[in-house]
């Protein structure tokens, strides 16, 4: 494995990387394989309207800009698998118990600890360019939301840079294996970390609470759950919650 060499600039304060790194793309100042990292947002998206809220100099706060060659809009969801693939994989090298929550939540012990926004640019039906950031609690021991950290599970300080590099030599190597469009080790490494792949658990959807199992991920990332009955369904991101905590 070796180090991918991206272009990267490094920001003390900025109101979002996700957003500069749109704002360069915009501006066509960013065509090579890009890491926007900062210390500090003070306007950092979640996904849908949420916030994304971190103390300064605690966390990693970034967002990689990689421009897959022949990957189509409807596989746009692989692009979120290897991120997540590669969070779990650089956490685990630390943590016990680490597991993706669908669609890209990366959870320890049941909790957060990091939370993915993807932004593609499409160009006809293939992806142009993607924006990955990524949100990872490192240092920070208190939320105003339920999370978990590197810290507050080991009492330890860890070093960012060297849990960011770690990442990405980690997310190189299942880009390429995206680029080689080898979907077939991608789904199983995403669903051998999968909470609850396979598995009943409690969803709700418009109000309703719903026990139902879950069947897969499509590659568009549509949630393909079974119900009691038999009937299939499949949901998108922000169309059914997933009760982690009902059992
Ligand atoms: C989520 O809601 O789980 C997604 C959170 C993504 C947060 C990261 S922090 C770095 C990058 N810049 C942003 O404004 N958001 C993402």
């Amino acid at each position: 494995m070796f180090l991918q060499n991206y272009k990267r600039i490094n920001l003390e304060k900025v109101v979002s990387t996700n957003l500069h790194a749109s704002d360069l793309l915009s501006g066509k100042l960013i065509s090579e394989p890009t890491i926007i990292v900062a210390d500090f947002q003070t306007g950092g998206k979640g996904q849908g309207n949420n916030v994304w809220e971190s103390g300064p100099v605690l966390n990693l706060l970034f967002s990689l800009v990689v421009f897959p060659l022949k990957i189509k809009a409807k596989e746009q969801f692989y692009l979120s698998k290897i991120t997540a693939i590669a969070l779990k994989e650089t956490i685990s090298e630390h943590l016990q118990a680490v597991k993706i929550k669908w669609p890209n939540d990366i959870l320890v012990n049941k909790q957060k600890i990091s939370g993915v926004l993807i932004e593609n640019t499409l160009k006809a039906d293939v992806i142009n360019s993607c924006v990955i950031g990524v949100g990872l609690n490192v240092n920070q021991t208190d939320f105003t939301v339920p999370a978990v950290s590197f810290k507050s599970e080991t009492g330890k300080e860890f070093d960012r840079k060297v849990l960011l590099d770690a990442f990405l030599n980690t997310f190189h190597y299942w880009f390429e294996i995206l680029q080689s469009r080898d979907f077939a080790q991608i789904d199983s490494e995403y669903y051998k970390s999968l909470y609850g792949f396979q598995e009943w658990h409690w969803f709700s959807w418009g109000g309703v609470d719903f026990e139902a199992f879950i069947e897969g991920v499509e590659p568009d990332g549509y949630l393909v759950l079974k119900a009691k009955d038999g009937k299939i369904f499949k949901f998108g991101f922000r169309e059914v919650e997933f009760l982690i905590n009902k059992e």
